[in-house]
């Protein structure tokens, strides 16, 4: 038997586990997560109100439940954990498909006062995951500003804006819900730099913000204009000619009379400072930027300021360095050929990487599957190097006996159905558990 060790089970890590059992009869997998349930960014960033994509988790579990693949849930690879060099012996190989965990900085004045925050930590609250920050991110708040224009700025400008009818039947945690409910967020700001046919949000997600009760959006088309592709999309790439026509289509505002809630999309401002009002911040102030002609942005030194008590700062995501593992600190990544880890330039026989810590924290969940595919390629063309090499024995029994008690697949299970009891006592459907202490009691109730 060829045994893997799969670190993170989010989809890089399923889609990994899959074509390796596919492609290798004599493959056994553990699937290692720091957390005790599975899934990664499927379960705790993929927002509450997408469940048509939520439910990607069903052909996950259907991986995570193959006969010769194990998950091993609340087992942190690194500091506090296993470390890497003793995966090694006790695996032939292994892959680090760890995601992008934490947020890119703006690097501007005034970035970390009270009030703002990544969008990363907004979505891990209202996606219940365990490591969130308390609330009061919406306390005292009537106008956000949302800086950045991708799909994730999409997803945050959403939230903000959907109402409690529309959450209820969600998983989301209760306190968010409640949160939400009580909101007196009125007026979001989403903020790009450049223009608006440069913008990365997708259309299906852009036309979604359009359709939200009780919500109008509008576009200032004089400011868009400073896009020339704004005015002539002709020429455009068939997506961000998609996205022009809809952003036309609210210039000057959609039509929804009597709207309780604004969103208001900007182009062509790049944020400077956040501006701290009574102790948190109180307004963005942005530099007016000018397309520079190759696709790019040129400072104007003309200023203008955006009042908000929120901000959410939506610029992308980061990997973090893994202990004993290879980084490139400049692209947040893991050095790699094919998926081969490289160290010091060279190829590492054993060591393999997928996911968004391959290849940058850019594309959907789909994108892993090929990008998983080609890592275990590469896995399978080395494996005559290592695959002969005499283990330890079963690498459970070994973790077990250095103290580490995994979460096993019966423990997940738990978890799933103390949440649905808990949606129940609330008269909602599942709801998800938001604390560590809870999800451990769950699954620890199980037997693990
Ligand atoms: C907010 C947000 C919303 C998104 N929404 C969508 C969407 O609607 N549709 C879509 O197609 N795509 C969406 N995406 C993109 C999609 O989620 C990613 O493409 C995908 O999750 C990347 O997969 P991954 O396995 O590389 O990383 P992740 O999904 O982040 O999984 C990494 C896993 O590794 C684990 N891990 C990390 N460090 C360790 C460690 N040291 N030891 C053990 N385990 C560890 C983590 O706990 C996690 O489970 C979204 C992304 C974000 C950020
Ligand atoms: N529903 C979905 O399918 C879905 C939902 C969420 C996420 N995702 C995917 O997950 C990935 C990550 O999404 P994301 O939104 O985090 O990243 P993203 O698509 O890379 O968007 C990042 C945004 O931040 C802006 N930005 C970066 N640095 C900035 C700075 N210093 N100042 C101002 N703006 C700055 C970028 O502008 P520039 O372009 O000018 O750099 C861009 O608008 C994407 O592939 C996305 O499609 C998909």
């Amino acid at each position: 038997m060829l045994r893997v060790a799969v670190i993170g089970s989010g989809p890089s890590g399923c889609y990994t586990a899959q074509s390796l059992v596919q492609q290798d009869p004599q493959v056994r997998v553990d699937v290692l997560d720091r957390l005790p349930c599975p899934y990664g960014l499927v379960r705790y960033g993929v927002a509450p109100d997408h469940e048509k994509i939520k439910s990607l988790q069903n052909n996950l579990r259907g991986v995570l439940e193959h006969e010769r693949v194990r998950f091993l849930g609340g087992v942190p690879v690194g500091p506090g954990g296993v470390p890497v060099a003793r995966l090694r012996e006790l695996y032939h190989a292994v892959v680090y498909c760890v995601g992008a965990a934490t947020d890119r900085r703006l690097g501007i004045p005034g970035e970390d006062l009270p009030g703002s925050w990544s969008a990363t930590e907004f979505v891990a609250w209202y996606s219940a995951h365990p490591d969130t920050v308390q609330d009061g991110f919406l306390r005292g708040v009537r106008s956000a500003v949302v800086i950045g224009v991708g799909n994730v700025a999409v997803d945050v400008t959403r939230m903000l804006a959907r109402g409690v009818t529309e959450l209820a039947p969600t998983d989301m945690p209760h306190a968010a819900l409640n949160a939400l409910a009580a909101s007196r967020v009125t007026l979001v700001h989403m903020v790009g730099r450049r223009g608006p046919s440069q913008a990365r949000f997708t259309t299906k997600e852009l036309r979604e913000l359009g359709t939200l009760p009780d919500t109008a959006v509008a576009v200032d088309p004089a400011e868009s204009a400073l896009d020339p592709a704004y005015t002539d999309p002709s020429a455009l790439p068939a997506p961000q000619r998609r996205n022009v026509e809809v952003l036309r289509g609210w210039a000057g505002g959609t039509a929804e009379p009597g709207a309780r809630r604004l969103i208001r999309l900007r182009f062509f401002l790049r944020p400077a400072e956040l501006i701290a009002r009574g102790g948190r911040v109180g307004a963005v102030r942005f530099e007016r930027t000018a397309p520079d002609g190759h696709g790019g942005i040129t400072g104007t030194g003309r200023f203008e300021e955006i009042e908000a008590q929120l901000v959410l700062r939506s610029v992308g995501y980061r990997g973090v360095p893994l202990e004993g593992v290879p980084f490139d600190a400049a692209g947040g990544t893991v050095p790699h050929l094919a998926g081969r880890v490289l160290r010091g330039g060279t190829v590492a026989p054993g060591e393999y990487v997928a996911g968004w810590i391959k290849r940058g924290p850019t594309g959907v969940i789909g994108t892993n599957r090929s990008c998983a595919k080609e890592t275990v390629t590469s896995l399978l063309q080395d494996a005559a190097l290592f695959r002969d090499r005499d283990l330890p024995g079963d690498p459970l029994t070994a973790l077990r006996a250095e103290g580490i008690e995994p979460v096993g697949w019966k423990g997940w299970q738990a978890i799933e159905r103390a949440e649905a009891h808990l949606g129940a006592s609330l008269g909602r459907s599942t709801v998800k558990l938001p604390d560590w202490d809870t999800l451990l009691a769950a699954a620890r109730g199980a037997g693990a």
